[in-house]
């Protein structure tokens, strides 16, 4: 091992030994944080600090304020009805028209405790549907925390790469999951956390005509909502419009976080945008768990209802002001998250000028959006090998293989927390990175 690293070698192995880490590329994302954070705290040097997905921007403005005005009026003693208050289905359900251009009535747009909590209820809700459809299908790579809640809820899953079946290629794949009759719903992130990766056209219509032909929910987790920065979705009811399957099906929950779209993470508010069909559906296994069997019923006051009776109410007043000024045109949340974006260029370009590979950088023909995430690779390392080895190097981040990615060698780098002023430390480090590995 080289010795003549950018963070000194023999202090890494000590807090490497004092936390008993047997292999630091297999450790958690929260041990690699913690041994970063010993090893910042003795030597004073700083990380490249890619490894959580967390907001790296302010909170939304027109959030706070509406929130502090909404607790001095009182809300917080009272309860809000369990789907939503009203100013706030109405904002909800107009975004998903003037920005993804879908038409959803007020009364199936429900706000949720962070979209986590949408895509809980979802599982939970749809496993229900039918007593043979019981298992959730994950087009991955994806967030690994929508597995633990498959696995913490008994919810069988299945899932596969879509790395090898892009474009017309995923009709196949997909049918061939689908067709065994075991599926409820199927859920993928678009853009995609971790790979970046966003459907195409062909591939939304794909995924939406078989969720018609299979009677099977699809989840659509726009948690970087209009995070495409290909193209300019900022006006209200104008195209270009974020990509969605809804478009194709009707069949289909949009899960909407604004933890990121408006670095709202720590408010714990989401949205989920049930299409009306989905939402007036009957499926008789219900009855059985909620004593109704309408889904939209069942969804409010069965699974919404039992796990938490909705939604913080100031949360919910703070959510419907930034709503209401983005869907006025006032408000361009997408000027201020762009800067992801932005950053992002700079990033893969630094290492990509160093031998490393981007994993996934392709939707069919066109290179891959720059936005809050890419996937890198390096000629003759495992993932797991290179976040060992990045250790040393003042870099952390996180291995694809937990993400259900089938690319071994990959790792996800996250630019949110990553400031400007720290990318000639990036370059520096990068460059004696490939200075010590030089590729054959
Ligand atoms: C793909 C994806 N879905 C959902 C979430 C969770 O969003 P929320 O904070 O609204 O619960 C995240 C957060 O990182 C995410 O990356």
């Amino acid at each position: 091992m080289i010795k003549d690293t950018p963070i000194p070698y023999d202090v890494i192995k000590k807090h490497i030994r004092l936390m008993k880490l047997d292999n630091v590329g297999k450790a958690s994302i929260r041990e690699i944080k913690r041994l970063v954070d010993y090893v910042e705290q003795e030597t004073g040097q700083k990380y490249i600090r890619m490894e959580m997905g967390i907001p790296g921007l302010p909170p939304s403005d027109i959030g706070v304020k509406a929130e502090i005005e909404a607790l001095k009026k009182g809300v917080a003693s009272m309860y809000p009805d369990i789907d939503g208050i009203k100013p706030l289905k109405k904002e909800i359900s107009r975004f998903v028209k003037q920005f993804a251009d879908t038409d959803i009535d007020p009364r199936s747009c429900i706000p949720t405790v962070g979209s986590m909590q949408g895509s809980f209820a979802a599982f939970m809700t749809c496993s229900r549907m039918y007593k043979e459809k019981d298992t959730v299908l994950f087009i991955d790579p994806g967030f690994p925390v929508h597995k633990q809640q498959c696995r913490v809820l008994g919810i069988p899953f299945e899932s596969f790469d879509v790395y090898n079946y892009r474009g017309e290629k995923l009709r196949d794949k997909l049918e061939s999951m689908l067709a065994n009759g075991n599926i409820s719903a199927m859920l993928y992130s678009n853009p995609n956390n971790p790979a970046w990766i966003c459907f195409t056209e062909t591939e939304l219509k794909i995924i939406g005509e078989l969720a018609d032909k299979y009677n099977v929910v699809v989840l659509e987790d726009l948690a970087y909502f209009a995070m495409d920065f290909r193209k300019d979705i900022s006006e209200p009811g104008k195209p270009p419009f974020q990509a969605t399957v809804a478009k194709y099906t009707d069949h289909y929950i949009l899960l909407i976080s604004s933890s990121k779209a408006f670095s709202y993470a720590g408010q714990r508010i989401g949205m989920m945008a049930i299409s009306d069909k989905l939402f007036d559906a009957h499926a008789p296994n219900l009855k059985h768990y909620y004593g109704f069997d309408t889904f939209g019923r069942a969804m409010v006051f069965g699974t919404i209802y039992a796990l938490s009776a909705g939604t913080t109410h100031s949360s919910q007043h703070a959510l419907a002001a930034i709503l209401k000024e983005t869907n006025d045109g006032k408000y361009n949340f997408i000027e201020v998250v762009k800067e992801y974006g932005e950053k992002a260029k700079i990033m893969k370009k630094i290492f990509t000028d160093n031998g490393f590979k981007i994993v996934y950088n392709m939707d069919e023909d066109q290179p891959l959006a720059d936005g809050f995430y890419f996937t890198i690779s390096y000629p003759g390392f495992t993932g797991e090998e290179l976040i060992e080895r990045f250790i040393y190097y003042g870099i952390s981040a996180i291995s694809l293989t937990i993400t259900g990615s089938e690319r071994t060698e990959g790792l996800r780098a996250c630019v949110s927390l990553v400031s400007r002023d720290q990318f000639p430390d990036l370059k520096y480090r990068v460059e004696k990175f490939n200075e010590h590995h030089p590729v054959s």
